[in-house]
């Protein structure tokens, strides 16, 4: 993936994340509670979620980010601290009011569609927010007075990151992305087809320029740079811009982030059956619009654990299916495997297609329930896989729901997890983090480390798991260590 895309791609979500978390740091006042490191011992996490009055996931799920930007430090054992460029730059006052104004845009922010419609000031709480100003200040005008480099960088991410994303997610909804894949145009006719006041649209294009997406083309004129045109087609657009719809799924949440830590007070709540009804719904679509890329990655995971035992036969449950595509990858595996596919059963109608599309119907059973709830029975299965799944369960619920299936796996058994997986120190990759945040702030699971597996799957006899890095995601494989791991070396 090129520097470019993979820049939009964190542009398109991970960097409101990003912004939401640093915020909400601030707004808890974590980090004034943090010693300049060397001055005072480092602060233990349960001090520190005491101290601010937050709950223990919702203050490890907020610095963990920062720790992995290294704006915190984290001594193993220990607790965190705060390297001395960022104990210096907090203590210019006159730059942290700056970093406390930005969190004031976070819900203004997202009438950014309505402001570039109109090119006036929007509406929020009673008072009137000059938006489009705000964007000119921090994109198109002088750089922002930082007394560092890193304070610089601080700013950047907490203040502008999640503006960003608000411009992606309004050149999507105005359909200016579309219409600049066929080519530049003037402004005007661009701002005719946006439906947008060409000062509104002149503000958005600029902004889109500062992220290297945009350029002014001759005096009037703006179209993709090369490097958007190389990347955004006809074809990939859509691919693209249906990532933002979700992005803004969780906006409100995001917002009220610190209120989530401080009071589990969850605005997109996935525990609530509605809510995850809607949400799982939408998901298992999307997932299913790209259900060919992901059928290569759920063969090569097939593949891996062919090469560890026979799938003649075998038997497998997918948990949490989804759109299908891990299931069906066992299904094409060998032609006398038979896969088990659970979910809910909303969910379960975005499979039925895949499997007619594959024929696997005559090898394959749709089972509609909750997997915290069902019984699964015992040496039922030879394969369990849990794609994703693990980040969607309460962390309480794990050590019984794999006790469950421990006891459902057949002698020479084997379980795969799939998703992202944490560095043992929980300081990384951040993508992973900011996917962890996502899960916290909609109230749903925790994403974990190989060593935070061993130690549920080692109690319920899995002793032998391994991680192997595959396209996109990392799988762990586990089993009670009666069959041989393959040859190529683990992740
Ligand atoms: C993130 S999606 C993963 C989908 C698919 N496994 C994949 O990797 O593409 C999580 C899935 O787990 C399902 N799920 C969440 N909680 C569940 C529960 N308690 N019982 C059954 N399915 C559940 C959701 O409906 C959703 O389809």
């Amino acid at each position: 993936m090129s520097d470019f895309v993979q820049q939009l791609n964190f542009h398109a979500r991970d960097a409101s994340n990003e912004s939401a978390a640093l915020q909400a740091a601030l707004a808890l006042g974590f980090l004034e509670h943090l010693p300049e490191a060397g001055s005072r011992e480092p602060v233990p996490l349960e001090a520190l979620a005491r101290h601010v009055g937050g709950n223990l996931r919702g203050t490890r799920a907020v610095i963990e980010p920062l720790v992995a930007l290294g704006f915190v430090l984290l001594e193993e054992g220990r607790g965190y601290s705060l390297p001395g460029t960022t104990a210096a730059f907090l203590r210019d006052t006159a730059f942290a009011s700056r970093l406390h104004e930005a969190r004031r845009w976070w819900h203004v922010a997202a009438k950014l569609p309505e402001a570039v419609r109109t090119g006036a000031a929007v509406e929020w709480r009673g008072a009137s927010w000059a938006l489009l100003g705000r964007y000119r200040e921090l994109f198109l005008g002088p750089p922002v007075q930082a007394p560092s480099a890193e304070a610089s960088d601080f700013h950047d991410r907490l203040a502008r990151n999640f503006l960003r994303t608000q411009a992606l997610v309004t050149a999507a909804e105005l359909g200016l992305l579309e219409r600049m894949v066929s080519g530049a145009a003037p402004l005007g006719e661009l701002a005719r087809g946006a439906g947008a006041s060409p000062e509104g649209l002149g503000v958005l294009l600029g902004v889109l320029g500062s992220m290297g997406l945009t350029r002014p083309v001759g005096d009037d004129a703006w179209g993709f740079t090369e490097a958007a045109a190389r990347a955004l087609d006809a074809q990939s657009l859509p691919y693209f811009q249906r990532a933002l719809p979700a992005t803004m799924a969780y906006w409100e949440a995001f917002g009220h982030l610190d209120e989530a830590v401080r009071e589990r007070r969850f605005r997109l709540d996935l525990r609530d059956p509605e809510t995850a009804r809607r949400i799982y719904q939408e998901n298992a679509s999307r997932i299913s619009s790209i259900f060919a890329s992901h059928l290569r990655l759920s063969r090569k995971a097939a593949d891996l654990v062919r090469s560890m035992r026979s799938l003649a036969g075998a038997r497998v449950l997918d948990v949490g299916t989804g759109s299908g595509v891990w299931g069906s990858a066992f299904g094409l595996a060998d032609p006398s495997t038979h896969v088990t596919f659970l979910d809910s059963p909303h969910v379960l109608d975005a499979v039925r297609p895949h499997l007619a599309k594959l024929k696997l119907e005559p090898r394959s059973r749709l089972w509609a329930g909750d997997c915290l709830g069902v019984d699964y029975g015992e040496a039922t299965y030879d394969v369990i896989l849990l794609p994703q799944i693990i980040p969607a369960l309460p962390p309480a619920e794990l050590p019984g729901f794999f006790s469950l299936l421990a006891r459902a796996l057949k002698p020479g058994g084997v379980l795969l997890i799939s998703g992202y997986l944490l560095t043992d120190r929980r300081d990384g990759p951040l993508d992973a983090l900011y996917f962890a945040l996502r899960r916290y702030v909609s109230n749903e699971g925790d994403v974990l480390s190989l060593p935070e597996f061993r130690a549920l799957l080692e109690p319920v006899g899995l002793t032998a798991a391994r991680a192997f890095d595959m396209p996109i995601q990392q799988v762990v494989v586990a089993h009670r260590g009666d069959v041989p791991w393959p040859a190529a070396t683990a992740a």
